[in-house]
């Protein structure tokens, strides 16, 4: 990592070292310094536009009069902030801003500060609005730089210069964000849609505006969202030995770079707000324009992609392609087709693994050889999927319905399917490998929907930053997560501002994975639009009587008990020989420090199955802590008593439990 290079500089006597390249005004603020000034942010580019931030610079060989925020430190320098010559200059400036905005406030504060009483002057196009435009030009620059929107902009020149959107009309484009009305110094800019009519408009405003600022301070070196948006994970991912490869069996690969973000970058031609949500400045949806498509019906057509977004990738990862032209046209036939491209990649990643133990051949697949890596069959594939043909027919039903017709109809072994099959309750595997982390075994074998990382991402906190150790500690995680995450379901709210961008202060905090401070904010968006206050407790209740109710109507259509949470034994450990292999240092010290059996001696196969044994059990510990937690019955039932305790002990519900032995 560079060094960064301080430089000594004196202000007003005092004599202060600076980073280089920041701006005088940023080096006085740091320092508590006062330099009056009007038109500057740390959300945006300087502008020098008020010149009220003028100061007397000596740099050894002559002094000058410059405006602080625009004037980089590079070397040493004294600086003067109130020296007669910039006192003068600052008057007058003021003066002048007096003389034409009278009831502006920070213009009267500061009109006072330098001592003006009144101005000598009288203006000619004088505004006695208290809300005046100032013309600091603070909100076009957020709005271009922080919001990558180009929405406001000065029109006119002289007396009558103004901001306005174009044609004085509203904007289709314009996100709503509020940052323009937020940064404004004089209150010139209101928002006035509020379609829905929230109880409190501006607290909802103002925990949105933190979040937009920390986009705009931290995105860049947090994760990139508005640069890549979630393609970034894809390099994480590999370096954790996590991005699903060839059916789960692998973490990582040596041509993930070929489909790493920066990859990916270079095809992304999309770099404004998506608009997803109304006010969200996070622009994480991607899309690639003009892309020639090379197979399917528009063969040859240039078309828009939405995406490819991290699962797109890890699924082509998985399917063992890595070639950012076939992840961008598969994303794009997935959409079209109305297909879900987790549910396609990683049902593809288990036909591939199917081919390539035998239970498939080409005349299984109608003619296709479809090894792993084999991208041309997968796009025929996909093709035959959505025009309902051929081997498309059984493929595009899920891999739940082609582990039985595997094993009804050609043979496979029921216990190898199973285990290598990656779905819970008939949902396909989101593109994430579980083998190192119970908590997340847990976290998609118990979710309510299927294996989905929706309801409980814990990978890093369980295996990477080993914060959750002990069975109780991981059933909390099980029980804070996907409640909190059941919660964002349930407002109609999307999750990524949660923690994809994350406060300054988040590490410093007792449990920086909840982001407490994001979490506050939510309760302010909750008390802003219903008017009841709320805390992070009472945020966890409420969906905790929901997430109950799910699983009783779970139970209602035939699931919901511990049966069900069962998950395929590849998400759990090694299935193969090979897979084993692949990591055998970290299993045999496993075996040896955490199972108490000596690996030392025993053939691969002896260590699979033992691993596996070891690995099973905790998973049923897992699942009667979680249980536990959840105030659940050892088989997954939600107890009377927690459902009357939540206020969901209507009478159908207590009778259906009690046939369950709830
Ligand atoms: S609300 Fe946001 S997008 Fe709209 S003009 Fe203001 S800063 Fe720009
Ligand atoms: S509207 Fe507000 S932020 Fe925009 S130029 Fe005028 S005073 Fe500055
Ligand atoms: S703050 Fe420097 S010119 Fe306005």
């Amino acid at each position: 990592m560079s060094e960064i290079e301080m430089i000594a500089i004196v202000i007003d006597g005092r004599s202060i070292q600076v980073k280089k390249d920041s701006t005088i005004l940023q080096a006085a603020l740091d320092n508590n310094i006062f330099i009056p000034a009007l038109c500057n942010s740390e959300l945006v580019e300087p502008y020098a536009a008020c010149r009220l931030c003028i100061v007397e610079v000596d740099d050894g060989r002559k002094t000058k009069l410059v405006t602080s925020c625009n004037y980089p430190v590079r070397k040493p320098i004294t600086v003067l902030t109130s020296s007669d010559k910039v006192l003068r200059n600052r008057t007058i400036t003021l003066e002048m801003m007096l003389s034409r905005w009278p009831n502006v406030q920070v213009i009267k504060d500061l009109a006072k500060y330098v001592r003006i009483e009144k101005p000598r002057y009288e203006h000619p196009a004088v505004d006695l609005n208290p809300n005046a435009c100032i013309l600091c030009g603070l909100c076009m620059r957020i709005c271009e730089q922080g919001i990558w929107e180009n929405i406001i902009n000065f029109t006119n020149r002289g007396a009558v210069r103004a901001v306005r959107m174009p044609y004085d009309s509203d904007q289709p484009h314009c996100i709503g964000c509020g940052a323009c009305a937020e940064i404004c110094p004089t209150g010139a800019i209101i928002m006035v849609d509020d379609p829905n009519q929230p109880h409190d408009a501006d607290m909802v405003r103002r925990a949105g505006m933190r979040i937009t600022e920390e986009m705009i301070k931290f995105d860049e070196e947090q994760c990139d969202m508005r640069g890549v948006g979630t393609a970034h994970l894809v390099e994480i991912m590999d370096a954790y030995d996590l991005l699903p490869v060839m059916n789960y069996q692998y973490g990582k690969h040596e041509d993930t770079s070929k489909i790493s973000s920066d990859v990916l970058r270079t095809f992304f031609t999309k770099g404004k707000p998506d608009g997803c949500w109304l006010g969200c400045a996070m622009a994480c949806a991607k899309a690639i324009e003009n892309f020639e498509l090379t197979t399917g019906p528009y063969k040859g057509e240039k078309v828009l992609v939405d995406g490819p977004e991290y699962e797109t990738l890890g699924g082509s990862s998985n399917m063992g392609i890595f070639d950012p032209r076939f992840v961008i046209e598969y994303n794009f036939y997935c959409d079209t087709y109305g297909l879900d491209t987790i549910s396609f990649s990683t049902g593809l990643s288990f036909v591939m693994e199917c081919y390539e133990a035998g239970i498939l051949d080409k005349e299984k697949t109608g003619g296709l050889e479809i090894p792993f890596g084999a991208k041309d069959a997968a796009l025929e594939l996909l093709h035959q999927i959505g025009r309902g043909e051929g081997f498309g027919l059984i493929a595009g039903k899920g891999i739940r319905y082609m582990k039985k017709y595997f094993v009804d109809n050609f043979g496979a072994d029921p216990d190898f399917v199973f285990d290598i099959g990656m779905e819970a309750k008939g949902m396909e595997y989101s593109e994430y490998v579980t083998k190192e982390s119970l908590a997340q075994q847990g976290g998609y074998g118990i979710a309510l929907k299927g294996a989905q990382h929706d309801e409980a991402w814990l990978i890093f906190m369980d295996m990477v930053n080993k914060q959750i150790p002990t069975f109780e500690d991981k059933a909390e995680a099980l029980h804070y997560f996907p409640m909190w995450r059941t919660w964002f379901g349930l407002c109609g709210l999307c999750k990524l501002p949660w923690n994809d961008v994350e406060p300054a202060d988040n590490a410093e905090t007792d449990e920086p994975a909840k982001v407490p401070g994001h979490v506050q904010g939510y309760c302010e968006v909750f008390e802003g639009v219903t008017g009841k206050p709320q805390t992070m407790d009472s945020l966890i209740r409420m969906s905790e009587k929901v997430y109950n109710f799910q699983r009783v109507f779970n139970l209602k259509m035939g699931f919901g008990k511990r049966e069900h949470d069962v998950i395929p034994y590849r998400s759990a450990g090694p299935v193969t020989p090979r897979e084993y292999e692949s990591r055998q240092e970290r299993y045999d010290a496993q075996l040896s420090e955490e199972a108490r059996i000596d690996p030392s001696g025993m053939s691969t196969e002896e260590k699979v199955a033992a691993t596996r044994k070891y690995r099973e059990s905790q998973y049923e510990q897992l699942l009667d802590a979680v249980y536990k937690r959840r105030g659940w019955t050892n088989d997954g039932v939600p107890t009377i008593e927690k459902l009357q305790d939540l206020g969901v002990d209507f009478p159908d519900v207590i009778e259906l439990v009690k046939k369950h032995g709830g």
